[in-house]
């Protein structure tokens, strides 16, 4: 039929398909092609007006075919445009997949922030004795004389009750030079069994070292209840370390002594980086120091008015920092305080 132009009245089908083909395959750019598109298929096409005036069968169904032949075109023709112009894109704006990602400019990824290791070292502490059943209390960070050195049986001769090493607001009120306060507002506060751990800040008059910094954070834990002993606190020490530095580490206790614990105990964790044999980290003890700990003096269950024949506990203070640079293996303290972001990116 197509092929009969005699059939058709107005329109030579097949002259004006060719011409469209041809027009198609001309086409070098998408906007061209649209163009050819608009001209052959579009409204006011000679086709789309000869298809509207069309009277006959015949005539209906050549031009019907030269639609599609056209439509089918301009398809082709612009899936093959749009391949080359990924490909020109591809070989004109080449992106170099190996380039760090935050230069590649508009496709610059935020950098994620990272927690500080002394906050993991928080969390981590928290986590472990939440999971003990403690409840993690959070103390204040100014104190009176009373609560920082008296309630906590500081005699009145200690060297910590100096202004050289503690900073004074005024002649009654410190800044909290330990954890341990904590222990008495608890006590005050509440009735036993208690279980506690307090986190938090405390401030030394320190001249900055690598090993000394005038604010640092302590974790203390105090448990109370009837019937503890000192076992309880080496099962729990040595479970903490476990959790904190490793399953194989074992502990050890040496006696010394702390105004607010009788007896008192420093708990030492066997050194996890040489495995005992001697290095840096253990000045080849083989044992690295941890802070403090003890059995409850009963003086501090007299200054809250408890009978110290009824209840029995034990309490303990270990620095936050301290742990880090353990686990971490940084060897000053300096770098948790500085927020240079080079330090604090490797956590
Ligand atoms: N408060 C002590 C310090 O800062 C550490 C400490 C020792 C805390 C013995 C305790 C404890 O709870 O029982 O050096």
């Amino acid at each position: 039929m197509a092929d009969r132009p005699d059939t058709v009245a107005a329109v030579d089908s097949q002259a004006l398909t060719q011409e469209a083909l041809a027009a198609v395959a001309a086409a070098s750019t998408l906007s061209g092609l649209d163009d050819a598109r608009v001209k052959y298929l579009g409204r006011k096409s000679e086709l789309k007006l000869a298809l509207r005036d069309v009277r006959d069968r015949e005539t209906g169904m050549a031009l019907n075919a030269a639609r599609q032949a056209i439509e089918q075109a301009v398809e082709a023709r612009e899936a093959e445009l749009e391949r080359a112009e990924i490909d020109r894109k591809l070989q004109t704006e080449p992106v170099d997949v190996t380039l760090p990602a935050e230069l590649l400019g508009p496709l610059r990824l935020r950098r994620r922030g990272s927690l500080h290791p002394s906050t993991q070292a928080r969390r981590d502490v928290e986590d472990i004795f939440t999971g003990l059943g403690y409840e993690v209390v959070d103390d204040r960070e100014v104190e009176t004389v009373r609560y920082n050195f008296d309630a906590l049986g500081f005699p009145p001769w200690h060297p910590a009750r100096s202004p050289r090493a503690t900073l004074f607001l005024d002649d009654d009120t410190v800044l909290r030079t330990e954890t341990s306060p904590a222990q008495i507002h608890k006590m005050e506060a509440q009735t036993p069994p208690i279980y506690m751990v307090s986190i938090g800040r405390v401030y030394r008059r320190d001249t900055i070292d690598a090993t000394h910094f005038p604010i640092f954070h302590q974790f203390e834990g105090l448990a109370i209840d009837k019937g503890i002993t000192m076992a309880d606190l080496k099962g729990t020490l040595l479970y903490v370390m476990r959790a904190l530095f490793g399953e194989e580490v074992d502990a050890r206790f040496r006696t010394h002594y702390f105004p607010f614990t009788e007896p008192s105990m420093e708990p030492d964790v066997s050194c996890f980086v040489c495995g005992g044999s001697g290095c840096a980290t253990c000045k080849h003890s083989g044992w690295i120091e941890l802070g403090g700990s003890g059995m409850v003096d009963p003086y501090l269950y007299e200054f809250v008015g408890w009978d110290p024949d009824e209840y029995t506990g034990f309490a303990f203070g270990l620095g936050i920092e301290r742990t880090a640079q353990l686990r971490h293996n940084i060897d000053s303290l300096r770098p948790f305080w500085e927020n240079d972001l080079r330090f604090l990116r490797q956590f």
